[in-house]
């Protein structure tokens, strides 16, 4: 792991550096290689570009661990607008016709009302409820995205619920929880669409794996039980070893190109989004927009020093 990743990730959840980044004006060219804009005007060019390229979208409202009522409300109204958005944007553009959607929003349940104390997780699954009747409504796919470890329980809970009525939705999958395959075993028994992921946030050693390999390796173990029986596995990784992986169990298990797909990070390996677009693989990119891209913009700064260094040389030169 990035020996700086535990000193960033807690400046991620630290009010005073988030003042003093946000403020510096450089911050803004830096998270313009990960952030598509601060409002869905900006966003729609990229999205736009992106389906022409052949790539789909899944597209995230930023904002997490809101707690004030309104600004949950705020998410919801904003996602709703989104969905029209984004259906409208689909049609705009000619595609290979495909019974999956091209677009999907991805959504934290920690937005919509998750830590709004005793009744959060019954706010945030309402929500969810409501975004995804719309979804229907647009033909727009949904995935809820996965949090910190102390959320996940209410997350899985809201996404069973409303698979009930919605069986589509998805949720993402960290495998540096210890508790991984086990999860993805259960899900994929149960049809459920998942997102597998390495995970982005600082976790204890009693929940996370804290070593690479370790994470790594669980990955390769949730891969392999998503391709050999999951609905539509999603494998989100920029990790070429992940990547070909799931190429060769694709290939082991009679997959095509279509009832699985790829997924990467908006700003991060574009020629190897091509380059599998190219090849034939459905691959889809997560573009977050919005004002709230502190938290996010200091997980990417932490998966890689790179980001780092590009970050304080900006600085420096200021
Ligand atoms: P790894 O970190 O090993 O990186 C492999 C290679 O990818 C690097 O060598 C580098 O080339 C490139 N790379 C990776 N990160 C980079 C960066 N920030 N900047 C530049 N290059 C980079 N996490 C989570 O906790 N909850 C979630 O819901 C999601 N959702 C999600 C959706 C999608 C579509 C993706 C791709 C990822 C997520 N993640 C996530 C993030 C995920 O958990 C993980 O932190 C990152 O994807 C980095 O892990 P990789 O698998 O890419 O491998």
């Amino acid at each position: 792991m990035n020996p700086l990743r535990p000193a960033i990730l807690a400046a991620a959840g630290s009010s005073r550096m988030k003042d003093a980044i946000t403020k510096v004006p450089v911050t803004a060219a830096v998270v313009r290689r990960f952030v598509a804009g601060e409002t869905r005007a900006e966003l729609a060019p990229v999205a736009r570009e992106l389906l022409k390229s052949g790539r789909s979208v899944s597209v995230d409202f930023l904002g997490e661990y809101t707690t004030d009522r309104a600004q949950a409300d705020a998410a919801v109204a904003e996602y709703l607008s989104l969905l029209d958005a984004l259906a409208e944007a689909d049609q705009e553009i000619p595609g290979v016709p495909s019974v999956v959607p091209r677009v999907e929003v991805s959504l934290k349940l920690s937005a919509l009302g998750q830590s709004l104390g005793q009744d959060g997780p019954a706010i945030a699954a309402e929500n969810l409820h409501k975004l995804c009747a719309k979804a229907v409504e647009r033909h727009v796919w949904v995935t809820v995205d996965a949090e910190d470890h102390t959320t996940t329980a209410d997350t899985l809970e809201a996404v069973a619920q409303a698979r009930a009525e919605f069986p589509w939705l998805a949720v993402a999958l960290q495998t540096y929880l210890r508790t991984a395959e086990d999860t993805v075993r259960d899900l994929a028994t149960d049809g459920t669409r998942i997102r597998l992921c390495k995970g982005a946030y600082q976790e204890p050693a009693t929940v996370a794996y804290q070593r690479r390999a370790d994470v790594d390796a669980s990955y390769l173990r949730c891969l392999a039980v998503l391709m050999s029986g999951g609905w539509y596995p999603m494998i989100a990784s920029h990790d070429p070893a992940m990547i070909a992986a799931a190429l060769t169990l694709a290939t082991e298990n009679n997959r095509v190109p279509g009832d699985y797909e790829f997924q990467m990070l908006y700003g991060i390996r574009d020629p190897e989004q091509r380059r599998l677009v190219d090849e034939g693989h459905a691959l889809r990119v997560y573009i977050p927009y919005g004002t709230q891209w502190y938290g996010y913009l200091m997980r990417r700064l932490a998966e890689r020093p790179a980001n780092l260094g590009f970050f304080l040389r900006a600085l420096s030169e200021r």
